[in-house]
């Protein structure tokens, strides 16, 4: 089933929870709300189940307006942040409680309830109460109590986010299979963007309550159209360094620093009228090249498997690098000196442009990068 968000604003007090809320949820879609903390994904969960009422704006489930249903009338399962499991109830009972409301037969919610508790891995619980098992199992109970049920829309708020990082990988793939074999339309709520990379069709991304962008996981790293998405989605998280330009000319812009060094400059296709903006750099743009255009200092190195993460220095600012273990890149990184001067080199057209004020990606693009051996204030201007 689908559902439709128009106009949605929540206030608590003097302070906007959500901020003018605009989506489409179309029936089957595997929907990811992906933003950090208090940027309003509970409270936009809980004013789609009914339990919280909002200022202004429509809720639409299935092309039913949702404006003064209740929430048992709703239709919805939702799997709580906190939980929210009775405690004086069996982990049984409390999978089984909404099965038991509709009325359903007992043998069907044996079923019902074993089986979903295999899949989950709790079935050695059922016999226990909420207080007789870990964080991570009572998540897991939550989610199974949504998951026997027959909604027309899943709402769930980060139901693996207590899980240790093999499980919560497992239970990645459950979710997914589950979600094949239902077909049902769910909207999932986190603040891991690996998370919302691997489970979502579509991701949206929020902040301070308000909608910064949605697409695909791969529109969104590929393209991301603000800044904070650009800072947001991939790891480790896109460099972002702020630029400003000094000469006339408005397309030769330096990196911004309290303290003179080394920096580095680029230089745009067209002119900017911003004096100030912001350039980000993916950390597996960047590879080591003895001709490359930048020179950057070693800090340090995360041996991580497969790839490298190696933090450098231009300047005073510090960029995170991610490249693929090789027996000459782990030379250079792992066995490099700290202080030790690398090469790197990045294409231009690699270089994300935003402004500086807005968030906003900028249309223009980037022809040359290259170190600046001393500060804007005085290198020539061209
Ligand atoms: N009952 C409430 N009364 C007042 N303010 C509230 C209430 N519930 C939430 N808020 C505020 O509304 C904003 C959004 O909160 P919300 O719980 O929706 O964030 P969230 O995105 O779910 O965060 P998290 O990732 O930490 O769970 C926060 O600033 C929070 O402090
Ligand atoms: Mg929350």
């Amino acid at each position: 089933m689908s559902v439709i968000v128009k106009n949605l604003v929540l206030k608590f007090g003097d302070a906007t929870a959500i901020d003018n809320l605009n989506m489409e949820i179309g029936d089957g879609e595997f929907a990811v709300i992906l933003g950090p903390s208090g940027s309003g994904k509970t409270s936009f969960l809980r004013c789609l189940a009914g339990l919280l009422n909002y200022d202004s704006g429509e809720i639409e489930i299935n092309g039913k307006s949702m404006n003064g249903v209740y929430p048992s009338d709703r239709n919805v399962a939702m799997v709580f942040q906190n939980y929210a499991l009775y405690p004086h109830m069996t982990i049984y009972d409390n999978i089984a409680l909404n099965l038991r409301m509709k009325g359903l037969e007992k043998s069907v919610i044996d079923m019902k309830v074993n089986d979903v508790s295999k899949v989950l891995g709790i079935d050695q619980l059922l016999k226990r109460r909420p207080r007789e098992i870990s964080g991570g199992q009572a998540q897991r109970v939550g989610l199974a109590r949504a998951m026997v049920r027959d909604p027309a829309v899943y709402l769930m708020d980060e139901p693996l986010s207590n899980l240790d990082a093999k499980f919560r990988e497992e239970m990645r793939e459950e979710l997914k299979r589950f979600h094949k074999i239902t077909g049902k339309t769910i909207v999932y709520v986190t603040h891991d963007q690996t998370e919302a990379m691997s489970l979502a069709d579509r991701i949206v991304v929020m902040d301070q309550g308000r909608k910064i962008q949605e697409g695909s996981p791969k529109t969104l790293y590929d393209n991301p159209e603000h800044a904070f998405v650009a800072g947001f989605v991939g790891t480790p998280p896109m460099n972002i360094f702020r630029m400003g330009t000094s000469g006339e000319s408005g397309n030769f812009y330096e990196l911004e620093e309290a303290e003179s060094g080394t920096s580095f400059g680029i230089e745009l296709s067209g002119k900017k009228d911003s004096r100030k903006i912001l350039a980000g750099i993916r950390p597996s743009d960047l590879t080591l090249d003895p001709e490359g255009q930048l020179e950057l200092i070693l800090e340090s190195t995360e041996f991580l498997g497969p790839t490298l993460n190696s933090y450098v220095r231009i300047g005073t600012s510090r960029i995170s690098v991610a490249v693929p273990r090789t027996q000459h890149n782990e030379e250079l990184l792992m066995n490099g000196k700290p202080g030790s001067k690398l090469r790197f080199r990045i294409a231009p057209d690699r270089i994300y442009l935003f402004d500086e004020s807005s968030g906003e990606r900028l249309s223009v693009s980037v022809r040359d990068v290259r170190t600046l051996p001393k500060k804007a204030t005085e290198i020539p201007v061209e």
